[in-house]
C-alpha cells in the first residue's frame, strides 16, 4: 500500500508522484510516446498530447542513450559546441526535481537561444534546479560563473549532472532551501549577490509560495535579472502571484520565438523586477 509522506518535498503533485517514487522512471519505460523526456505532465495528470512534449521546441531534441537524457540545443554561436547537448541522469526517487520539467526545458532553450553575451562574467544562481538542467545549459558557455541550488534530496543528482558533462570549473552545486528563514544566514556564504536569478517550474506547492517570494526577495534588488518560468496548474497559483506582488513586478518575456507554443500548454516566462522598497528613515 503506498502511505502518503507529507513532508515529501513535492507531496502537492499527489498519487503520480508517488508512483513514480516506486518506479522513477516509469514513463521512460512505459509510454512511448513521452519518450523519456519529461514527466511533468505523467505526474500532474493522465493526459500527455503530443504538443505537451517539448521536443516541438524547433530548436530542441532529445535522446536516451545509455540511460541517460540527453537534450540538445541548436543555436548560432561561434565557439560554441553544436548542439549545446546535456547530459542528465534523470531519477524521481529523491523528489520531482530529479525529472526534466517541460519548463526548465524551456528556460534553458530560451537562454541558449539568448548566447554567450546574455550571461557572460555573470554570476547566475538557479533556485529549484533540480536536475540543474538550466544552470547546466548556461554554464556551457564560456566565462559564466553558476550555481545550482535546491534543497538537500537533490544535490546529489544535480553533482552527478554535473560530472557527467564536465562541468565542474563552472558550475557549483549547493543547497539553498526555501524553507530557511530569511533571518537565518540559509543562503551559502559562497554564493556572491546574483547577477541573475533563474526559476523554473517552482510554482506547484502552496506551502512553498511565501518561502519562494521571500527568498527570491533575500537574494535580489532592483538591478538583479530574474527570470522565471511557470506552468499554471491550479488556481491556487494566483496566490503566489498575490504574494508575489508585493515585492516584484513582471513582464512577460516577449522576444522568445517558441512564446507561442509553450503558451499553449500553460507555461509563461516572465521577468520579474524588485520593487524598490522605500527607505525607513528613522
Ligand atoms: C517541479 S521541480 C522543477 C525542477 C527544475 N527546475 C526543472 O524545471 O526541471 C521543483 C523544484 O523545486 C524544488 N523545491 C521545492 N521546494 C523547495 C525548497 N523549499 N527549497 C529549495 N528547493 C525547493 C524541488 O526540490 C524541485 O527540484
Amino acid at each position: 500500500m503506498l502511505v502518503l509522506d507529507p513532508d515529501a518535498p513535492c507531496d502537492g503533485i499527489t498519487l503520480e508522484e508517488l508512483l513514480d517514487g516506486k518506479e522513477p522512471l516509469r514513463h521512460l519505460m512505459h509510454d512511448a510516446e513521452l519518450d523519456g523526456v519529461i514527466a511533468s505532465e505523467g505526474l500532474a495528470r493522465a493526459s500527455k498530447s503530443k504538443s505537451e512534449l517539448l521536443t516541438v521546441l524547433p530548436q530542441q531534441s532529445h535522446s536516451i542513450e545509455d540511460g541517460l537524457l540527453k537534450l540538445s540545443f541548436a543555436h548560432e554561436w561561434a565557439d560554441v559546441p553544436k548542439p549545446l547537448s546535456i547530459s542528465l541522469v534523470v531519477d524521481a526517487s529523491p523528489g520531482c526535481g530529479g525529472l526534466a520539467w517541460p519548463a526548465g526545458q524551456i528556460l534553458a532553450s530560451y537562454l541558449v537561444q539568448k548566447g554567450p553575451d546574455y550571461v557572460k562574467n555573470k554570476s547566475i544562481l538557479e533556485l529549484g534546479s533540480g536536475t540543474g538542467l538550466v544552470g547546466l545549459a548556461v554554464s556551457v558557455f564560456p566565462e559564466t560563473n553558476v550555481w545550482i541550488t535546491d534543497q538537500a534530496p537533490l544535490l546529489d543528482i544535480m553533482k552527478r549532472n554535473v560530472l557527467l558533462n564536465n562541468l565542474k570549473a563552472t558550475v557549483t552545486v549547493a543547497e539553498l532551501n526555501w524553507s530557511v528563514s530569511s533571518l537565518l544566514p540559509y543562503v551559502p556564504e559562497d554564493i556572491p549577490r546574483p547577477d541573475i536569478i533563474l526559476a523554473a517550474d517552482c510554482v506547484y506547492f502552496e506551502p512553498a509560495f511565501p518561502l519562494l517570494v521571500q527568498t527570491l526577495s533575500d537574494l535580489s534588488d532592483t538591478s538583479t535579472k530574474i527570470l522565471f518560468c511557470y506552468k499554471k496548474r491550479r488556481k491556487a497559483d494566483k496566490r503566489f502571484f498575490g504574494m508575489l506582488k508585493k515585492k516584484f513586478t513582471w513582464k512577460e518575456v516577449m522576444d522568445d520565438p517558441n512564446r507561442q507554443i509553450y503558451n499553449r500548454e500553460a507555461i509563461t516566462l516572465i521577468r520579474l523586477f524588485k520593487i524598490d522598497a522605500p527607505k525607513v528613515l528613522h
